[in-house]
């Protein structure tokens, strides 16, 4: 700031102090200045997986990400990988461990990916401002120029480079916003539509509210693609790890499959208790095989009356194919509200996917989940952002 005037001349203003914005802030060369609407930084970072953070996936490529263009992720994701971060995370004495199929999670607190960041922007110089708001945008001759209002006044900041790292719009109650949207609008950069993802369905009234509560393993498929993991009964509807993966690949008014034995021969099971215990009920032997609130759950939908011993092999089969493709119609999702991200954003097409520039407005860029990446369900969402954010650090 010089004088009086509250005027500030920079390199780079990042718009959101987020994941992507701080990974972006901390290795960005030059004048660098962070603004972000909320009281405290990455308050999604310390909210996310149960406060311990699935801050990457050991297996983490291309294919775990929903895109309009599904190779756009590819240079990012490869130029800055799983392994960089969980060696910065090393570097930084974070304990950590893997949960299930390659989640890496912090031992103690996802307070301490927060607070390596923040360390890393200070250590780098960075001016970040909270509870701050960034408007009236424009471009200039050297790059870009806008308002910035803090708590102790307006600054108008004349930046060269401008990134947008305002995420999507999952969890208003937490600020999310649809600004990156708006900006890409004003600089007349496309965006596709946006829907909720990981996000659990709904249905009608009351369907699934005596069994709320049951977990059970699962395969739930939705458009052609299936998740094998826990699927969980809600009063609301279904939610748990399988579905809130599917739910990326649903969309309004398709139907859903569950495979409710996954991993269990219900026939061969059924079949052979027939033979030694043809007089107990069918309901009790499935019992040991689902859980037993779910079977009395189905009880009421489907026939499930009668010993073992009055049911045929081909009944049994029917049952088994029944019970292996559920076919399901949730008349919704719980959208923005407990989504835990955001379908669709900036259009790919729009970027380069080398350093997430605007390919028409030089020193516009795009990152995290703001862009049209959606990674699945398990640190996925994270890996993005540090890679998509270090992508335009890089080429700042
Ligand atoms: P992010 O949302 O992190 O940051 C955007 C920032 O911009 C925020 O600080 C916001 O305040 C600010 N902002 C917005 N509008 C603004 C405006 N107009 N002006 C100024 N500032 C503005 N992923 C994962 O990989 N592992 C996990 O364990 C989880 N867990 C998880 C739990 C829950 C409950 C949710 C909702 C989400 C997750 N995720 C996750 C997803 C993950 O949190 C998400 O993908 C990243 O935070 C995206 O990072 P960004 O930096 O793009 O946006």
């Amino acid at each position: 700031m010089t004088g009086h005037s509250r005027k500030m001349q920079i390199d780079t203003a990042i718009i959101g102090a987020g994941a992507a914005g701080m990974m972006c802030a901390a290795h960005s060369k030059g004048r660098v200045l962070i603004v972000d609407h909320a009281r405290t930084p990455g308050e999604k970072i310390r909210i996310s997986g149960g406060g311990r953070c699935n801050f990457t996936n050991m297996h983490c490529t291309a294919s775990a990400f929903l895109s309009g263009n599904p190779h756009f992720a590819k240079s990012a994701l490869a130029r800055y990988t799983q392994w960089d971060f969980i060696e910065l995370v090393d570097q930084h004495n974070i304990a950590w461990h893997e949960k299930t199929l390659g989640q890496l999670f912090c031992d103690t607190s996802a307070k301490e990916i927060v607070a390596m960041l923040r360390g890393l922007m200070q250590k780098a110089g960075v001016d970040l401002r909270l509870q701050s708001n960034a408007s009236n945008f424009a471009k200039t001759e050297n790059g870009y120029s806008f308002d910035l209002q803090t708590p102790d006044g307006t600054t108008k900041v004349a930046t060269r480079n401008l990134v947008i790292a305002t995420g999507g719009k999952s969890i208003p109650k937490m600020g999310a916003t649809g600004f990156a949207y708006d900006i890409a609008a004003q600089f007349g950069v496309p965006v596709t539509p946006t829907r909720a993802g990981l996000v659990p369905f709904t249905f009608a009234e009351g369907r699934f509210a005596t069994i709320s509560g049951v977990a059970t393993p699962a395969k739930v498929t939705a458009n052609g693609t299936t998740f094998e993991e826990a699927l969980l009964f809600t009063h609301r509807g279904l939610s748990g790890p399988a579905v809130l993966q599917a739910s990326s690949y649903w969309h309004e008014g398709q139907p859903i499959t569950v495979n409710l034995a996954p991993t269990t021969d219900i026939f061969t099971a059924l079949r052979t208790q027939r033979q030694t215990a043809g007089r107990r009920n069918l309901t009790t032997e499935l019992a040991h095989l689902l859980p037993a609130r779910l079977v009395e759950h189905l009880a009421g939908q489907i026939d499930l009356s009668g010993n073992l011993a009055d049911w045929s092999d081909s009944r049994l089969q029917y049952l088994c194919t029944t019970l292996q493709a559920w076919e399901l119609h949730p008349s919704g999702t719980e959208g923005y509200r407990t989504a835990e991200v955001t379908l669709g954003g900036i259009d790919t097409d729009a970027l380069s996917s080398r350093s997430m520039e605007s390919k028409t407005t030089q020193g516009l860029y795009f990152i995290g989940e703001a862009v049209d990446v959606t990674g699945w369900l398990g640190g996925y969402n994270f890996q993005w952002a540090w890679s998509s954010g270090m992508a335009a650090a890089r080429a700042i």
